[in-house]
């Protein structure tokens, strides 16, 4: 998947022809698409109730707008397999090689990548860090979870990992350049940190985007903006890892659809999984950065992410929103003063 040159962008995504082949009708009939994913255990604690979503409390609710609940939880779960999908089967793209000693995952939600991770490298032990303790309790033996503030100074030593990884937390993260210096710091010489964000936009390869989703999409871009916490483009991302005192920086952007309108097998399987996850996505992302952030009603806010979502299901609508994937390595002779 990763070329050799710096950045590299997906092909088209070519619509299946029997997608197209009765317009009249809106919806999808595979049945075998409808249904959604049950529970996982949910941590006691510190939580604040808000239009019908769970958010976590302890660390205040202004660092992460995103609920922790489990309808959050089972999104968060079916992302990973989209992740991994998108990946073709990999949890990276960093090339870190066959047996890691220590891997840290930040951010780390219900742990699955990094349940994953630890599976996959028995030689590793992996840490997961997140402000909400939401991971489950029966993990690998060389797996640990613990509460932690990304935004503050890490505890861990310097050199300490051999990869770091981040995925889809730029909707958290206000000052980058602090995060990149304690990621620079804690990642060994020859190590390397892997970004994956998801870009809030959409685009679509034969103009069909339809113009809730994109009103949806420019509200949460207004957000993060307002936030100060920018949603991830292939050349930020590319800048922040060269800013960070990365080398050898490789950004690989993939494109994951919104429903199963693709004609191809794996895409349409994607755009499948995105479909299932679209009422809990459209209002996991969109509630609480639409009231909170711009004002808006939770009226207003809930018909948007409603809106949003029927057009996820809409199969007149074929759209994709770009995934980024960077990594880059420390050097093996690390200047001091980074
Ligand atoms: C969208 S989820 C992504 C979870 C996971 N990385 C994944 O891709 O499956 C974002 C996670 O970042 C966590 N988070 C937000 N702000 C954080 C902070 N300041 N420190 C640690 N974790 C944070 C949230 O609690 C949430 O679990």
């Amino acid at each position: 998947m990763a070329s050799s040159s710096a950045k590299t962008t997906a092909a088209d995504i070519e619509v299946d022809p029997a997608v197209l082949a009765d317009l009249e009708v809106d919806s999808y009939d595979s049945s075998g698409f409808a249904t959604s994913t049950q529970s996982l255990t949910s941590s006691i604690n510190s939580y604040v109730f808000e239009n019908g979503r769970r958010y976590h409390a302890y660390y205040g609710t202004e660092k992460n707008h995103l609920p922790t609940d489990e309808k959050e939880q089972d999104r968060m779960d079916m992302h990973h397999e989209i992740m991994l999908q998108l990946l073709e089967g990999k949890l990276h793209l960093a090339p870190i090689g066959n047996s890691p000693q220590r891997i840290l995952d930040i951010g780390t939600g219900t742990g699955i990548w990094a349940v994953d991770c630890a599976d996959t490298y028995p030689s590793a032990e992996v840490i997961g860090t997140d402000l909400s303790p939401i991971q489950p309790s029966w993990v690998p033996p060389n797996l640990k979870f613990e509460v932690d503030d990304m935004s503050e100074i890490w505890g861990y030593k310097d050199d300490s990992f051999d990869f770091i990884h981040v995925r889809n937390l730029s909707q958290s993260v206000e000052d980058w350049d602090h995060l990149l210096r304690q990621i620079y710091r804690c990642t060994k010489p020859g190590g390397y940190f892997e970004l994956a964000e998801c870009e809030f936009t959409i685009k679509s390869d034969d103009g069909t985007a339809g113009p809730d989703f994109q009103k949806y999409m420019k509200l949460l871009t207004e957000a993060c903006v307002k936030l100060n916490r920018p949603t991830v483009t292939a050349d930020m991302a590319k800048d922040l890892l060269d800013r960070g005192g990365f080398e050898d920086v490789k950004v690989v952007t993939l494109k994951q659809p919104f429903g199963p309108w693709a004609k191809d097998e794996r895409m349409k399987k994607i755009g499948a999984m995105v479909m299932l996850t679209a009422d809990a996505g459209a209002e996991g992302y969109g509630l609480a950065m639409f009231t909170r952030v711009l004002g808006m009603t939770a009226e207003d806010s809930l018909a948007l992410c409603q809106k949003t979502s029927a057009e996820i299901r809409n199969k007149n609508y074929h759209v994709w929103e770009p995934f980024h994937v960077a990594y880059g390595r420390k050097p093996l002779k690390a200047s001091e003063d980074k």
